[in-house]
This record gives structure tokens, sequence and C-alpha cells, in this order.
């Protein structure tokens, strides 16, 4: 079985990494919804994909440098809040696993601690949720504090690369831009115990060609495509 990973929740849908993206990707059959994670000013973890709001808000300033009240008070799209780490695991409980991307610096300590409050009070399997980042400092930072965590490194041109990364690691995936893969690359995954779950994968013929390739999972925009 392919799993069907919501980028963004389902960004081709509804609003990019709201609740209602999220809900909708579980609506819409998703098994997994991807989703990007910041720490703000007054140290709560956000679901925001950019540095600033001034894209996906009626906003604009760094996340970084704004408390949650102000960060709350925006219009993240269709009258949505940019939600909390918290407020999506609560929103999608028992009902898909998550894969969390480290995109803002230094929020491996963070979604460490989040993560190991809900593993620890059993209200989330180790086996739901899934670590990925760019920045493959933060996923080896993330490894020494947990060695149970699942990992997967993200990479756009360093796909070859990430796969000595994704071993070094211990990881559970590698996530490479789907451009970038073909069948031996998958073969190779596979012989070093890998799964692949290339993104963002959005048209129809392209996640016949990556599925044909024999990745276990496919991020894109439209789960319901997948
Ligand atoms: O997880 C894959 C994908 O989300 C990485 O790119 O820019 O959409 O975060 P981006
Ligand atoms: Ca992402």
């Amino acid at each position: 079985m392919v799993l069907r990973i919501g980028h963004r929740g389902a960004a081709g849908h509804e609003p990019e990494n709201t609740l209602r993206a999220f809900t909708t990707a579980v609506s819409l059959g998703a098994d997994m919804v991807e989703l990007d994670v910041h720490i703000c000013a007054t140290g709560e973890l956000v679901v925001i994909h950019d540095e600033t709001v001034d894209r996906t808000t009626d906003g604009s300033g760094a996340v970084a440098e704004m408390t949650l009240r102000e960060l709350r008070s925006l219009d993240a799209g269709k009258g949505e809040k940019i939600p909390t780490l918290g407020e999506v695991f609560s929103v999608v409980r028992g009902r898909v696993g998550v894969n969390i991307e480290l995109k803002g610096f230094g929020t491996a300590e963070p979604v460490y601690d989040f993560l190991m409050r809900l593993f620890d009070d059993g209200s989330w399997r180790v086996d739901s949720v899934l670590v990925t980042s760019f920045d493959w400092g933060m996923l080896r930072r993330m490894r020494e504090l947990s060695g149970e965590t699942r990992l997967g490194p993200l990479a756009y041109e360093d796909v070859i690369k990430a796969l000595a990364t994704a071993s070094e690691l211990d990881a559970y995936s590698v996530n490479p831009y789907h451009r970038r893969i073909d069948t031996a690359y998958v073969s190779r995954a596979h012989a070093a115990g890998l799964r692949v779950y290339p993104w963002t994968v959005n048209e129809p013929g392209d996640i016949r060609r990556v599925v044909g390739f024999g990745v276990e999972g496919v991020i894109s925009d439209y789960p319901d495509r997948v």
C-alpha cells in the first residue's frame, strides 16, 4: 500500500497548514498529514511554512518575533487561524499519522519535548509520527535526543547524499524531490532499509510515475489523487 500523505494538510483544497486543511485531508482519505513547524517569540510551536506570516496570512512580520497572541489574531485563509502543533495533533489524533517538518531554526528540542509527552502519556504511538527536515543537523540533534523517533531527511538537490545521511541517522525514510528519483534510486534506498516518500507530487501522471518506481508514500497537496 502506498501511503497518501497530505502536504500542508491538503493544500490543494484548503488554506495550507490550517486545521481546515488537516481535517479535509482526513476526510479525503489521507493516511498521514505533513506540516511545517516554527517556534514563535513566546516559545510555542506553531504550524506555518514560511519564516514570515506575509504570504499565508493577512498580516506581516517574522514568526520568530511574534507572540502566539499576535499570530492568532491573523487570518490564515477562510477565517482560519495559524494552529499550534498541539492543536493539530488533537484534531487528527487516532485518524492519521503526522509528518512534522522541522522548518524553523531550533525546533528539534521543543519538538522532542512535545513528542515525548505524547509518547509517554500513551496518546500517540511512535510509529504514527515521522520527523523530517532539509536541515540534517536538526535531524542529528533529534536522533541524539531520541533513538526511537522516526526520521526522514528531506532533499531537493542532494538526493544521493540524503541516502548516506539517512543511513547515518538510522532514518525510517528518505524524502526526495520527486523529479530527482527513478527506479534505481528507489532500489538503492530499499537496499539501505529506507522507505521513499517523494514530494510534492500533484499531477496524476507524476503520481503514477513515482508509484511505478516502488515508493512507499507520496506527499501531495491532493492526497485524494494518490
Ligand atoms: O515534506 C516535503 C515538502 O513539504 C518540502 O517542501 O517547501 O513544501 O516544505 P516544502
Ligand atoms: Ca513541508
